[in-house]
C-alpha cells in the first residue's frame, strides 16, 4: 500500500516568522516544502541561497527544497550541499538533467524532477530509475493559492503505472498547487502519494489539524 505523505509549503506563511511557522505543523506533516524562485524562471522572487540555508537550518522538521529557478544545474547540487533533504529540480530548468540529478544523490539527497504544467510527463521517464521522487505540477509555478489543474491527472496516471510497472515502490509521486481538502482525493485517486499544501494550511485557523484531515482524505483514496 503508499504512503500517504504530507508536505506544507510555507510560501503564503508568515516570513518573518518561519521557524514558529514550521514549528505549528512540526507534528502531523513529513517535510517543509520550500519554494525558491529567481523571478526569472518564475515571475516571483523568494529566498536567495543565504536565507534558504538559515531557514533550512533553523526547520523542525526535513526541507524538501523546490527550485523554481534556471540553471539548475548549479543550484541543484548547491542545495544538495545544506542540509536539506530533498532537492528537486525543474526539467526545464536544466540543461544536463543526467548530470544534475546524478550529482545530487552523489551528495546523499533525495533528488526530485518536476515538470511544469505544459511539459509532457514523457520526458521524465528515461530518468525514472534515477530519482527519488517526481512532481508533476497542479499549477503554473510561481505563486500560491491558484485552482487546482486536474486536467493534469492523466500525468499522474502515467506516471503511476510506470513506477508501479518498474517496482519502483520507494519513488514518491509529488503534486504541487492547489492541493486542498477538495481536490487531494482527485490526486491521491490518480495515484500520487506525496502532496504539498500552502494556503490550505497556513491560512486555515489550525495548520496542525489541516495537515492531518488531508492525509486522512488522501488515506481513504488507498485500495
Ligand atoms: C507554486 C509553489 C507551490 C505553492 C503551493 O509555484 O511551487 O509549492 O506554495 O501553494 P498552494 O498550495 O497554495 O497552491
Ligand atoms: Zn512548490
Amino acid at each position: 500500500m503508499r504512503t500517504i505523505r504530507i508536505f506544507p509549503s510555507i510560501l503564503n506563511a508568515n516570513f518573518e516568522k518561519l521557524p514558529e511557522e514550521i514549528l505549528k505543523v512540526s507534528e502531523t506533516a513529513d517535510f517543509i516544502h520550500l519554494d525558491v524562485m529567481d523571478n526569472v524562471f518564475v515571475p516571483n522572487f523568494t529566498f536567495d541561497f543565504e536565507r534558504s540555508v538559515e531557514i533550512i537550518d533553523s526547520s523542525a522538521l526535513p526541507i524538501d527544497v523546490h527550485l523554481m529557478v534556471v540553471n539548475a544545474d548549479h543550484f541543484g547540487p548547491q542545495y544538495a550541499r545544506t542540509n536539506a533533504q530533498s532537492v528537486t529540480v525543474h526539467y526545464e530548468a536544466c540543461q544536463d538533467v543526467h548530470k544534475t540529478i546524478s550529482a545530487i544523490k552523489d551528495l546523499g539527497k533525495r533528488v526530485g524532477l518536476a515538470v511544469k504544467p505544459g511539459t509532457p510527463i514523457d520526458v521524465v521517464q528515461p530518468y525514472l530509475s534515477d530519482l527519488d521522487m517526481v512532481l508533476v505540477m497542479t499549477v503554473e509555478p510561481g505563486f500560491g493559492g491558484q485552482k487546482f489543474m486536474s486536467e493534469m491527472m492523466p500525468k499522474v496516471r502515467t506516471a503511476r503505472e510506470w513506477l508501479n510497472d518498474a517496482g519502483l515502490s520507494d519513488t514518491w509521486l509529488q503534486l504541487d498547487g492547489g492541493i486542498s481538502l477538495e481536490t487531494i482525493e482527485v490526486g491521491a485517486t490518480a495515484g500520487a502519494d506525496t502532496f504539498v499544501a500552502g494556503s490550505a494550511v497556513y491560512k486555515s485557523d489550525n495548520p496542525a489539524a489541516m495537515v492531518s484531515e488531508l492525509r486522512r482524505k488522501a488515506e481513504q483514496c488507498l485500495s
